[in-house]
């Protein structure tokens, strides 16, 4: 897939801003503050409807606007689509071909995207929230069904949640009412969790042969850290073993007043040679962990769709030496278009200065270098 062009209104420092990107390299080079990450921002916004990085959606508003817009252009296997977001204080909607999508599920995954960040060393050193929420957006942009099932999911751990805070011991309890919340609770999960388990394996199908590209050296493996006790998806193992922890959790589920099993207590554990790499890696290697797991995604985005994603990659080469630049460099096909910021263009290799559109950012002004 191809993004065409970008237009932004009131987008963080952009009032108003348009680009044309070339279909394979382009490369957005400023000093620091300048507004370059902001663009791929966007362009993630434009993908997912959500901003990687704001803490609350309206911090991408530019400072005293009511309002943000997106527009852009993408051709997705032949067909061009006109994508468009808005975003104010109390709403929010996309469209394609000027219909609005009501269900920003049916949106997103549409039109697909990686990001490499240097903020993306949180996925191995955060919580596990990080790093479910990581396979949401994955999985989301793979399978549009996985987020309607996952909104049903956390939707019904809502009202369970509140009902066990309502209920003051098991006496009081309506078992009926309880049961049925659980069992529909029960049959979301699996679904989370079969798409889960099949995305890991997606990767580890992948990424120890990138990785010992990288580093030369180790096993690198992702475990998929729940409390089901078992090491591949099976359905009916799965309702089983959920209602017995359910059934045994009872009391403790009503002292503490929460669903203390199912996907929402989700992990994943990046392993080097069975050794948990947060507490064991090295940064270089915990930097060759996410960029592993990044470059197993372009391949498992390509197969899925027949296309290639685009590809952001946010200031990322200022951080690796030239053996892991040349090596990411091979993993960049020639028919993948690539967003690259940088403060420096010595930091981006000759071949992919080729050919490449260059745009100078400074202070919300892009202009394109002609070389
Ligand atoms: N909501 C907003 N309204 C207006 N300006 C904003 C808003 N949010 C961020 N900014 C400004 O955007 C600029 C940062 O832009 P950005 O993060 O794109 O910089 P950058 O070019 O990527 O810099 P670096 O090289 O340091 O990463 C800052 O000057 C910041 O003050
Ligand atoms: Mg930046």
């Amino acid at each position: 897939m191809v993004l065409d062009n970008i237009s932004l209104i009131n987008f963080r420092n952009y009032s108003k801003l348009n680009i044309n990107f070339s279909k394979n390299i382009n490369i957005l080079i400023g000093d620091n503050a300048q507004g370059k990450t902001n663009i791929l921002e966007a362009i993630y916004v434009l993908a997912i409807t959500k901003s990687h990085r704001a803490m609350i959606d309206s911090n991408i508003i530019k400072e005293n606007e009511q309002f943000c817009k997106l527009k852009g252009k993408v051709n997705i296997n032949n067909l061009s689509r006109n994508l468009e977001f808005f975003l104010s204080n109390n709403e929010k909607k996309v469209s394609i071909n000027n219909k609005q999508i009501k269900k920003l599920t049916d949106y997103i995954s549409k039109f697909n995207i990686i990001i490499f960040t240097p903020d993306d060393l949180d996925l191995i050193k955060s919580s596990p929230g990080v790093r479910r929420k990581f396979l949401n957006v994955e999985i989301g942009q793979l399978d549009n069904n996985y987020l309607n099932i996952l909104n049903d999911y956390n939707k019904l751990l809502k009202t369970r949640n509140e009902y066990l805070k309502r209920v003051p011991n098991k006496k009081t309890l309506n078992e009926k009412y309880l049961e049925v919340l659980t069992d529909k609770l029960i049959e979301k999960a699996i679904y989370i969790y079969q798409k889960r388990f099949e995305f890991i394996d997606l990767l580890n199908e992948r990424i120890n042969l990138i990785y010992s590209d990288i580093m030369n050296q180790d096993n690198l493996s992702i475990k998929y850290s729940n409390n089901l006790n078992i090491k591949e998806f099976d359905s009916s193992a799965i309702k089983q073993i959920l209602k017995n922890k359910f059934k045994n959790n009872l009391s403790k589920e009503i002292l503490l007043g929460t669903t203390l099993n199912g996907p929402h207590k989700d992990d994943i554990i990046f392993k080097l040679n069975e050794n948990d790499i947060k507490t064991y890696g090295s940064q270089g290697q915990q930097r060759s962990c996410i960029l592993s797991i990044k470059l197993a995604e372009i391949d498992i985005f390509k197969n899925k769709t027949n296309e290639m994603p685009l590809v952001l990659l946010d200031d990322i080469f200022s951080e690796l030496d030239d053996t892991k630049k040349n090596n990411i460099i091979k993993y960049i096909n020639k028919d993948m278009q690539v967003i690259i910021t940088t403060t420096d263009l010595n930091q981006i290799n000759e071949e992919l200065l080729i050919n490449s559109y260059i745009y100078k950012v400074q202070n919300g002004i892009v202009e394109r270098q002609v070389k």
